[in-house]
């Protein structure tokens, strides 16, 4: 199965939407395998947003990703990078289509509530940059049977 790495960033915390976004991922079917939350810093964003540190806006996102911790988490199942992109919808919460996560929360292209991997590489990275190894869970739901079929395992 696909893993992929979801951040609910500040927004997410400060406006009380954890439970919303979390209740969203569960109902969809994806697996949970990882999840904590961590205090972020300069260093660790400017690993993780290293094709933005030359853009004007990177210190307001620092800024952003710094303001109160965030809460990490690794996605599993299958397609998953594909699948939660297309939940979080476009970058810009104002141009996000209603149903998406950034679609019904947001309206900032900065306070967008969540990040998700784009690609099943970066997920990768991204996931080992958050999580040690005995931090991520391998585990078979009980209900994987009526998630997918057979051959879709
Ligand atoms: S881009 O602009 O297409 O190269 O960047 P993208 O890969 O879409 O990621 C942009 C991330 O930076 C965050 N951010 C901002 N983007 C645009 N403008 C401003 N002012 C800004 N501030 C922060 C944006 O939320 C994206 O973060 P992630 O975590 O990837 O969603």
């Amino acid at each position: 199965m696909e893993r992929t790495l979801c951040i609910l960033k500040p927004s997410a915390i400060e406006r009380s939407l954890v439970g919303e976004v979390v209740k969203r991922i569960e109902q969809k079917g994806i697996t949970i395998c990882g999840m904590k939350m961590m205090q972020l810093d300069e260093k660790i964003l400017r690993e993780h947003y290293s094709h933005l540190v030359e853009r004007p806006f990177f210190p307001m996102l620092v800024e952003s990703m710094t303001i109160s911790p965030v809460i990490v988490m690794c996605l599993e199942g299958k397609d998953v990078v594909e699948v939660f992109r297309g939940m979080t919808g476009a970058t810009n919460g104002r141009k996000a289509v209603p149903g998406t996560i950034r679609g019904d929360f947001s309206m900032s292209g900065q306070q967008n509530i969540v990040h998700a991997s784009d690609s099943v590489e970066n997920a990768e990275i991204e996931i080992a940059r958050f999580f040690k190894p005995d931090e991520l869970f391998d585990y078979t739901p009980g209900m994987l049977k009526f998630l997918y079929a057979e051959d879709e395992i």
